[in-house]
């Protein structure tokens, strides 16, 4: 059968999760013959892969359908048929509402039916209508999906985890991503080996919950049964090529001995953790269901340091979740104080329809959450300059992942997820060198070749 060239645009939001379905998306409808366009005005299909975790998130997608809508016009004004798919979480919440919503959107498809997109596709452009697909099937979706890993660049991501059975009375992914399935070992070390063969030298493994990983162990491993993340860190970090290792996002519950070993042992894995703690008050993670209080939190942090000194940290506050006081909050700062963290995420709390929390008494007035995130925000900006400034006059190994701004100039990262940029050879991309750290600002730092000429150290 001769398949007709056509092309795809695919715009990504929210988590890294998002951005690693979109490129097996662009995977899966290659072989149908579609070719990646690089804008959505040009594009024969459009899909949006959206996120749901707060009202703006998903608001973003309808202005972007109503932008849609008239390049769709333009196209059918010139004799061209634009095709628009929704995908992500925004499909899964909100199905049939984004077609009643937005009746320029010909596919809606949620996370777990991704490798239905073709047949959805053929269906909508015979004109049967408008495709749905937001089931959540018996098989694993990793089954289902094509393996063919393009070379994604030195740094890429790697899917082993997928839901969530934590159920934070704030939270939207348990309902969007359904409940947690972790993929085979085996698989995983494929898919690390094909990504390492091309031309990967760090690999991110993802998971909503990724450190509740438990999946099937390999049939020859002696340890058979199942495998935890510790586990799996210590089987990757043996495969050759592969100089860094990372994983996100952990969940402070499933943070095990075997993991704490992990970075205790393994030095491929790098020494920053995003481990988010959403408040600092036991009343208020209490309510939002977390299962551990600020103290099991902080010695969780000084486990992972005692036996990684150098490990920076990462996390994600809520401020303003409903019944929050001025104290809850300032129990919030304390803790942000005492861990000291390398960079961090916080938002205002958002009601999201049909999670519990949404219907909670005393939701905390918007300038009061404003107020409180701005103190936060300052809290925390001066934590991250302060972490980048300790780097000023030291040499750090930098992964160089892609062209800087400016003429000669690479953009990398460090060990601790730092953005450096350097005025280095074009061999560099894609290596690890080791450059002197000349200037640090609140978002990234300078370096600077040494005299003696930059040494890869990988
Ligand atoms: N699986 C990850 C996080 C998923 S969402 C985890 O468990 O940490 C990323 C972050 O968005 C969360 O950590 C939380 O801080 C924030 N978030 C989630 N729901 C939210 C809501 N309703 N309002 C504001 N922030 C929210
Ligand atoms: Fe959401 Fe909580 Fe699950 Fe994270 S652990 S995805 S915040 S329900
Ligand atoms: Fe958003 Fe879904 Fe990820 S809600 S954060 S895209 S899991």
């Amino acid at each position: 059968m001769r398949t007709l060239r056509k092309t795809l645009h695919i715009k990504t939001y929210g988590c890294q999760m998002n951005v690693y379905d979109s490129a097996r998306m662009a995977e899966l409808l290659a072989p149908v013959g579609y070719e990646l366009a690089p804008s959505a005005e040009q594009a024969d299909l459009v899909i949006l892969n959206t996120c749901h975790i707060r009202e703006k998130a998903a608001e973003k997608v309808y202005s972007e359908l109503g932008r849609l809508r008239r390049a769709k016009e333009a196209a059918a004004a010139d004799g061209r048929r634009m095709m628009i798919a929704v995908a992500g979480c925004v499909a899964q919440a909100e199905g049939a509402e984004i077609q009643n919503r937005a009746p320029v959107v010909d596919i809606v498809v949620g996370p777990q039916a991704y490798h239905r997109l073709p047949e959805l596709i053929a269906r909508a452009a015979r004109a049967e209508g408008r495709q749905l697909d937001t089931a959540f099937p018996a098989e694993s979706k990793f089954d289902l999906l094509p393996q063919q890993r393009q070379n994604e660049g030195p740094a890429a991501f790697l899917t082993v985890q997928e839901g969530c059975d934590k159920f934070c009375t704030f939270c939207v992914v348990p309902y969007t991503r359904g409940a947690e399935a972790s993929r085979p070992a085996a698989d995983i070390l494929a898919e690390a080996e094909r990504l390492i063969a091309a031309g990967a030298v760090e690999i991110t493994l993802l998971g909503q919950n990724v450190n509740a990983y438990r999946g099937r162990a390999p049939v020859a491993a002696p340890d058979a049964g199942s495998w935890g993340l510790g586990r799996l860190l210590r089987a990757l970090a043996e495969l050759p090529g592969l100089e860094r290792l990372r994983y996100t996002t952990s969940h402070p519950r499933d943070v095990d001995d075997e993991l704490i070993e992990a970075h205790r042992d393994l030095a491929p894995l790098m020494p920053f953790l995003h481990l988010p703690v959403q408040s600092g008050s036991d009343v208020v993670l209490e309510a939002m269901n977390r299962r551990h209080s600020a103290d099991d939190y902080r010695r969780t942090v000084d486990r992972l340091r005692g036996v990684r000194p150098d490990l920076a940290l990462s996390s994600d506050f809520i401020v303003g979740f409903p019944g929050e006081r001025d104290e809850d909050f300032a129990r919030t700062l304390a803790l942000v104080s005492e861990v000291g963290y390398a960079q961090a995420y916080s938002f205002k709390y958002s009601a999201r329809p049909g999670t519990p929390a949404a219907a909670l008494p005393r939701q905390v007035p918007e300038p009061v959450k404003a107020e409180r995130l701005a103190v936060l925000q300052q809290l925390l900006d001066a934590q991250q300059l302060a972490f980048n400034r300790q780097n000023l006059g030291r040499r750090l190994a930098v992964l160089f992942e892609r062209q800087g701004r400016l003429p000669g100039q690479l953009v990398g990262r460090s060990p601790w997820m730092q953005a450096v940029h350097a005025r280095l050879p074009q061999e560099s991309l894609g290596r690890i060198v080791e450059v002197a750290i000349v200037g640090a600002g609140p978002n990234s730092l300078q370096g600077e070749a040494e005299a003696a000429g930059a040494r890869a150290v990988a």
